[in-house]
């Protein structure tokens, strides 16, 4: 058989994505020709022309993904700040408005020496991860209760420390424990949280639906139960003028920074939107 041009490749792997339904039909199509190709995405342009088998290998990832198994999970990898982490079946895929969250923390760092940071609901401790290897000084500690999300945490972290990154220090505990990591209070410049959120009641795709724990997603008191506990955990982990930073449901825009500003100790409340303009994140300062 005869080399084809790769345009016409990941136009046909758009169409059959866009026609099952997946939202990000081109960019998906294009992600799955630079992995079967090893190459970044940008750099497709420089490939005009594909052999047969690549052709064979994408259409193979392209049926997958049709049926609506994340990208991720067909990639195996998702990146995040500097790192790249492993995801796969048992561990929340991180998203990319979590990146907004973490440049809101890595800014907080900035000007202070050593800091200590806690990432709680960690998953596959993407967010540990990236701070630690935007900031070699940080101690960083991260929690999750799910003990294949940790096996995840664990390869992921094992992964960066063999890339030279400082180690951080996984703990398996439920932050609805009112002592968790009791030994850090009032010593904490950061607590980044990004937990399950999506009320109930939400209609969520079928890559969410089938593919992301359930308790990576949905949480009890229309959303709120787990945003409730980080809250009651920071107030009592961050040092003064420490700061924290909850990822939150669309439709909590308001009731997020309202539970913060109930707090006495925390101060300087605000809301910030994702990339899509929605309200997405909630911080406090430590008063
Ligand atoms: C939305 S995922 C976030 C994972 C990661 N931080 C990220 O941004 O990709 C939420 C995580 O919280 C964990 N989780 C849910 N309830 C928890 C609890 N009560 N205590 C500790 N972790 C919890 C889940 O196992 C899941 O890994």
């Amino acid at each position: 058989m005869r080399r084809q041009p790769l345009r016409l490749a990941i136009g046909e792997a758009a169409r059959i994505l866009d026609e099952a339904g997946v939202a990000s039909a081109r960019a998906d199509a294009e992600t799955l020709a630079a992995h079967v190709l090893g190459v970044e995405r940008g750099r497709l342009p420089m490939v005009p022309l594909v052999d047969p088998p690549v052709i064979d290998a994408l259409r193979e990832l392209v049926a997958q993904r049709a049926k609506r198994i994340p990208l991720q999970h067909i990639t195996g990898t998702t990146a995040m700040g500097g790192i790249t982490v492993e995801v796969g079946s048992g561990v929340f895929v991180p998203r990319p408005e979590t990146e907004l969250l973490l440049e809101w923390g890595l800014t907080l760092l900035e000007g202070r020496t050593a800091p200590v940071v806690v990432d709680l609901c960690t998953g596959s401790a993407v967010l540990a991860l990236a701070v630690a290897n935007a900031r070699p000084d940080a101690k960083v500690y991260a929690v999750d209760n799910d003990p294949s999300a940790l096996a995840w945490a664990r390869r992921n972290a094992d992964t960066r420390t063999a890339a030279g990154d400082t180690p951080i220090t996984l703990y398996s505990g439920d932050i609805t424990d009112g002592r968790l990591l009791a030994e850090l209070d009032g010593m904490v410049d950061l607590v980044l949280c990004n937990p399950p959120y999506v009320p109930k009641t939400t209609q969520v795709p079928p890559e969410v639906a089938d593919h992301d724990p359930a308790q990576a997603v949905f949480a009890e008191d229309n959303g709120l139960a787990v945003i409730r506990a980080t809250i009651s955990i920071a107030a009592r982990l961050l040092v003064v003028d420490g700061g924290v930073a909850i990822e939150h449901d669309d439709t909590h825009g308001e009731s997020v920074p309202a539970l913060l500003s109930a707090r006495r100790v925390l101060s300087r409340v605000e809301d910030h939107p994702d990339l899509a303009g929605r309200p997405r994140f909630a911080t406090a300062r430590r008063g």
